[in-house]
């Protein structure tokens, strides 16, 4: 007979294991396996004193000491290991940053970024992290908001596809698989409905609304077996999502039949005595979040105690942490941690940051660009002869490697071990010009564009987090502005590399406006002013407002924040050594007023525009150029009167016109001609990518299922309602883009 305890036997299913292991535990144990602490602070107090199942934020040698700790606890359960590994391991030094999720979104691309979480997934894997808190299915809404670049963008469906890809792409072909690594969909849900962009302020938000926009993809990927959903800071109708019995257990858990774990995000169980002020203490918080159905609590340490005074006052029964404890136990199982805790491995060099991952990320560059505007100075004539083009680079983000990383990177703060990754593996625009043959490449900065005060509030928050410090936008520098200007009168053509700093980005980092700050409007001004074309690289983490000058600007290229590779990308776009095919994922507004810009919006207002300016964004939701001509025609449709349980099937003829190939993505958008409750004029059901060489067509078949067609009525219902539709196909979400066919469902 086999002395192995029988939660250690490997030939036993899951489902045993768990519950021999949850029999032996007791309630401090249970209570301890539900936390999740911060392996920044004392590590000897988290797994020795209060049983953290859990850990996040870990440096490379704390994940060895707290699996060093864990092995000293009674039953030495093995540690889950979480980060915010969300457009590569962030904080791994030497490890692969991808574009921002937001720069990824405009690839539209679903393969790419299923390939770019399964690579991130192997350099996470490897060094010995199990969990990643990604992908973010929030829906962009007010510009201001600082967290709009961990986004998708606006479109739930787009949402969905590409949160969908990268869930497959972490978790691989399952938990066993060693190169798999739970996937997190966040922040569920409606966090991102701001107020005035504030951060994590009160989601006003009705039900009717929820499902209509906002919990669509998370449904979608509740179903698709994403094993962990983490739950926002907001509040909604006054109620914290983290104790929100009708979205976690009549919709999540109900409707969804969702069983997998649920995490809350940073202290929201502290939040409700110390923030929200809707609990009195941490004894009635913790006896709430079990309640709620709760299953792992990031970072309030005094959850500990709260919870196991709340048995102790009969406010909880000593097994109610049994269903939340066996669920994380079933994660550390399926993961094989009990046999081998995955622990940083000594190979690890081979994998995290490798040649592949970097040919991969230069994939994910090229195709997060997207042109915006050009007035034929792009793709610039590059000449390798003796008369290369002189290049004036200019622009306080041209060269500054560790902002084109964006927020949740090596530099974005949020870890203390690391203050940002390799310079040597970052190439910034001017390093891509630079490394280009056929140009004469100048520079001068030109523009600052912020310092920092501290807060007058101080420099942490009461939870001890640190409290950003106020941005105070730079003074335009004269002498900076002449270099630039003089760079400009003797170059053939400028590139101004502007944006937005980390410090512009993130939690808590709202901004009031979303104009380019410092110095960098006169940078541009005082450039286009000098007739030498100009193309402005937009290198910020969201859609910002240009000044008025740029509309003489030669062209406009947003980069969002680009990664590693980003400036070789944006070298080879402004070169043409690559096809321009990004298109946007989100629109950007013209004025910060006009907030909010979405495309999809509800039907119905007097009017059409605002009296001092058009409601019409900028640049659309779908836009994006190429460096050649297309035109759409002869949309046809199989059929124009469909049932419910058909699929609408359209072909529409895409045609490259102009001399340069082009990636298409072709757009299918619906029109319910008459509903039963408001709703938005036109949504997303469809695209497809083509590629096309000079002068070649192709008939490109889209398909809709009837049962896509769908609003949520009056009484929060979900249906298709029969009657007249129309299919929109077209380059972008503008209407006068898009060509039109009427289909009738009946049922
Ligand atoms: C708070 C953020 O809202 C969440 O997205 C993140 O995963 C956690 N902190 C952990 O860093």
């Amino acid at each position: 007979m086999s002395n192995v305890l029988p939660f250690r036997d490997p030939a036993l299913s899951t489902a045993d294991r768990v519950a021999d292991l949850l029999g032996r535990m007791t309630v401090e144990e249970k209570v301890g396996q539900m936390l999740q602490l911060d392996a920044r602070d004392d590590l000897r107090d988290h797994v020795l004193r209060r049983n953290a199942g859990s850990i996040l934020h870990t440096s490379p040698e704390r994940i060895l000491e707290a699996n060093r700790l864990s092995a000293e606890t009674r039953l030495r359960i093995p540690l889950l290991v979480g980060e915010d590994c969300i457009h590569g391991h962030s904080f791994w030094p030497g490890a692969t940053i991808f574009p921002t999720q937001l720069g990824m979104a405009a690839s539209w691309d679903g393969d790419l970024l299923e390939r770019v979480a399964r690579a991130t997934a192997e350099e996470v894997a490897v060094t010995g992290v199990h969990w990643t808190f990604s992908p973010v299915l929030c829906i962009a809404r007010d510009l201001r908001w600082g967290r709009v670049g961990e986004t998708f963008g606006e479109d739930p469906f787009l949402i969905g596809e590409l949160a969908s890809a990268m869930v497959r792409g972490y978790q691989g072909s399952g938990l066993g698989d060693p190169t798999a690594i739970l996937a997190t969909a966040k922040h569920f849900a409606g966090y991102s409905e701001t107020q005035g962009g504030r951060d994590a302020s009160e989601a006003d938000i009705s039900r009717r609304k929820l499902r209509s926009w906002f919990l669509p993809p998370f449904e979608r990927v509740a179903r698709e077996g994403c094993r962990t959903f983490m739950l926002g800071y907001q509040t909604t109708d006054g109620v914290p999502i983290t104790v929100n019995d009708w979205l976690l257990s009549e919709v999540l858990r109900g409707e969804w039949g969702y069983g997998g774990t649920l995490i809350t995000d940073w202290d929201n169980v502290g939040r409700m005595v110390w923030e929200q002020r809707v609990q009195p203490d941490y004894t009635h918080a913790a006896a709430a979040a079990v309640r709620a159905g709760n299953d792992m609590v990031m970072n309030t340490p005094g959850f500990y105690e709260g919870a196991l005074d709340a048995v102790e006052k009969g406010l909880l029964a000593a097994d109610a942490f049994d269903t939340a404890v066996a669920r994380i136990l079933t994660l550390k199982v399926e993961l094989g941690l009990f046999e081998d805790p995955r622990l940083p491995s000594e190979h690890l060099d081979a994998v995290v940051g490798s040649t592949a991952h970097a040919a991969l990320n230069l994939e994910a560059a090229r195709r997060s660009l997207v042109l915006l505007e050009n007035d034929g100075t792009l793709p610039l004539s590059v000449s390798a002869g003796a008369d290369p083009l002189r290049v004036a680079v200019v622009g306080p983000l041209a060269d500054d490697a560790q902002t084109q990383l964006g927020d949740w990177a090596g530099g974005s703060g949020q870890a203390g071990w690391i203050d940002g990754q390799p310079r040597e593996m970052i190439t910034t625009v001017l390093g891509g010009l630079r490394a280009t043959v056929g140009l004469a490449v100048g520079y001068a900065q030109g523009a600052d564009i912020l310092t920092l005060e501290e807060d007058p509030l101080g420099a942490t928050f009461p939870d001890g987090q640190p409290r950003p410090p106020v941005v105070v936008p730079a003074a335009v520098d004269e002498a900076r502005l002449a270099e630039a200007v003089a760079a400009a009168e003797s170059a053939d053509v400028v590139v101004a590399v502007v944006g937005d700093r980390i410090e512009l980005v993130g939690e808590g980092r709202s901004t009031a406006t979303l104009e380019l700050l410092g110095g960098q409007n006169a940078l541009l001004d005082a450039v286009i002013a000098t007739g030498t074309p100009v193309i402005v690289v937009l290198l910020a983490s969201k859609p910002l407002v240009l000044p008025a000058s740029v509309a003489n600007a030669a062209a406009v290229v947003w980069v969002a924040n680009p990664g590693m590779q980003g400036g070789r990308a944006i070298a080879e776009l402004l070169t043409g050594a690559i096809e321009p095919s990004g298109r946007l994922p989100i629109s950007f507004a013209r004025h910060v007023g006009q907030q909010p810009t979405y495309y999809n919006q509800i039907r119905g207002q007097h009017g059409t525009r605002y009296a001092d300016l058009t409601q019409a964004p900028a640049w659309a939701f779908g836009e994006g150029l190429s460096y050649t001509t297309v035109a759409y025609s002869a949309l046809q449709l199989a059929s124009s009167e469909l049932g419910m349980g058909d699929t609408l099937v359209a072909e529409v003829t895409v045609a490259n016109t102009g001399s340069r190939p082009v990636r298409e993505t072709v757009q299918a958008y619906v029109r319910d001609v008459v509903t039963s409750a408001s709703w938005a004029d036109k949504e997303l059901k469809a695209y497809r990518q083509v590629d096309l060489a000079p002068g070649e067509a192709a008939q490109v078949r889209l398909e809709v299922p009837v049962a896509d067609c769908t609003i949520v009525d009056g009484a929060g219902v979900r249906r298709v309602e029969p009657g007249a539709f129309e299919l929109l196909v077209g380059p972008s979400s503008r209407d006068e883009v898009l060509l039109s066919a009427a289909f009738e469902v009946v049922g």
